[in-house]
């Protein structure tokens, strides 16, 4: 019964709720940006401010780079953890958006009301689905229901270059028994899911110089060294004709699907033609023997993500550059190790060079990819309040995405991370027009109260 009164108070609140979140939306805390580090910050005492509202005795916490904002009550019964990340992905192109990224708004479309705006997804609209679940208790019982830390990150967009230190130093007050983590999505933007496996992240930044300045390309063309022409060639090279890596060891420790998952997946019934055919493609493009699910849940991948050098403006000119560079990334699986993985694939473009071309890296994030037991009953419990929701049995899935921090919950602090999300696949998140549909926050906050009353 008590349930039912949180659930109507979300209800009854949420257009007060979906103010708070625009609110949170207008601050661009793009934290890969320098120019934007005084708006994380904002975004961080916004937050702490919020938490202080609820009787949280919350703290922005300095880091080297944006502020962690942690948060504590008392109570009895499990002590729970909630993380989100307070910080977005920059803006970029500009001119793609409908509307300024920072000035969100409520819109209705086709299929119903949508909170447009960069973040509205990808993470403030989920973090704030359990800080509103977390408000509608409290106005109905005068307390959370047990004792529960929030944690929120300002770096999560940029490969959290300060989580592990301050985790590190903070493992005391952090440990908790269970994570949670809202920073996923349901399945096929329906089904309510429950991630078990995430894919880790390698980034590296290659610069091949050939000639020491930029050259007439009819002057010298031919007889030159052209450093795009040596860089594609490489590019070209990191798959093979079945769509696998070439970087020597690459697949060590990339483990065969246990049979379990493979047929649970398969129950699954993933519509990949409808996934493709959302973004206008039709085709599967990953390792010709393996089925799409694999291709994003649990198989490594390698992917350039930019690619630039000599002219590129407006018209055309006869240039013959002196550099060209790349960023290439690899999703990761199982236990490959991100680190040796770096080193084999630098090996690898050092020897392709010919000569006269000079080669130099740059390392980006590197964490694993990580795997969560289910084995606590919590997991059941959380499933059984989210298919109570959606009226849909929940499910257990993988994402091709990466949260470094589930990995570290793990390593660390020895805590179990439970990942639980409400966005859907065409919610644009790092593009431009992102949203986060009411649905996904309505029943994002009600879910949040159900796991709530489940676990404690
Ligand atoms: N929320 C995403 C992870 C995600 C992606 C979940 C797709 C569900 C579907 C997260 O904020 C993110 O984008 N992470 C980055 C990693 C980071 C190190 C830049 C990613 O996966 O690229
Ligand atoms: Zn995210």
């Amino acid at each position: 019964m008590t349930l039912d009164a949180v659930l109507a108070r979300i209800d009854a609140d949420l257009p007060q709720a979906t103010d708070r979140l625009l609110d949170l939306l207008r601050i661009p805390s793009i934290s890969t940006d320098p120019a934007f580090e005084g708006d994380c910050d904002t975004a961080a005492d916004w937050l702490v401010a919020d938490l202080q509202s609820l009787g949280v005795k919350a703290e922005k916490r300095p880091t080297p780079g944006h502020p962690m904002v942690v948060g504590h009550v008392e109570g009895d019964g499990p002590h729970l953890l909630f993380y989100g990340h307070y910080d977005v992905q920059p803006v970029d192109p500009l001119d793609l958006w409908d509307r300024d990224p920072f000035d969100p708004e409520i819109q209705d479309t086709d299929a119903g009301k949508v909170i447009r705006g960069r973040g509205s997804s990808d993470d403030k609209g989920q973090l704030m689905t359990f800080v509103e679940a977390c408000r509608a208790w409290k106005a109905e019982h005068g307390t959370l229901p047990c004792r529960i830390t929030f944690f929120f990150e300002g770096e999560e967009e940029s490969g959290s270059p300060s989580l592990v230190p301050f985790m590190q130093e903070n493992a005391e007050e952090l440990k908790s028994d269970l994570a949670l983590i809202c920073d996923t999505g349901l399945f096929e933007s329906r089904v309510p899911a429950i991630v078990t496996m995430l894919r880790g992240l390698l980034g590296e930044e290659i610069t091949v110089t050939a000639p020491d300045k930029d050259l007439h390309s009819g002057m010298y063309g031919g007889i030159a060294m052209n450093p795009i022409r040596v860089l594609s060639r490489v590019l070209a090279s990191l798959h093979d004709d079945t769509g696998r890596i070439t970087v020597p060891g690459f697949y060590d420790g990339v483990p065969e699907l246990p049979d379990n998952i493979r047929q649970q997946w398969q129950g699954l019934a993933f519509d990949h033609a409808k996934f493709l055919g959302d973004v206008d493609l039709s085709v599967p493009a990953g390792e010709v023997d393996r089925t799409p699910i694999e291709m994003i849940w649990s198989r490594p991948t390698c992917e350039i993500n930019g690619i630039w050098g000599g002219y590129t403006g407006a018209g055309f000119k006869t240039v013959l550059p002196s550099k060209a560079q790349a960023k290439v990334s690899f999703r990761l699986v199982g236990d490959q190790d991100p680190l040796v993985i770096r080193e084999s694939f630098r090996q690898m473009v050092r020897d392709a060079m010919p000569p006269d071309c000079e080669v130099e890296f740059h390392g980006h994030g590197a964490g694993s990819a990580s795997i969560t037991e289910t084995t606590d009953p919590a997991f059941e419990q959380a499933r059984t309040a989210l298919s109570d929701e959606w009226n849909i049995p929940a499910a257990y899935v993988g994402c091709g995405g990466s949260i470094p921090i589930a990995g570290h919950f793990q390593d660390i602090l020895g805590t179990t991370p439970m990942l639980v999300g409400f966005g859907k696949d065409d919610d644009q998140i790092h593009s431009p027009n992102e949203k986060y549909d009411l649905e996904s926050f309505h029943k994002g906050i009600r879910s949040w109260a159900r796991i709530l009353d489940a676990l404690t």
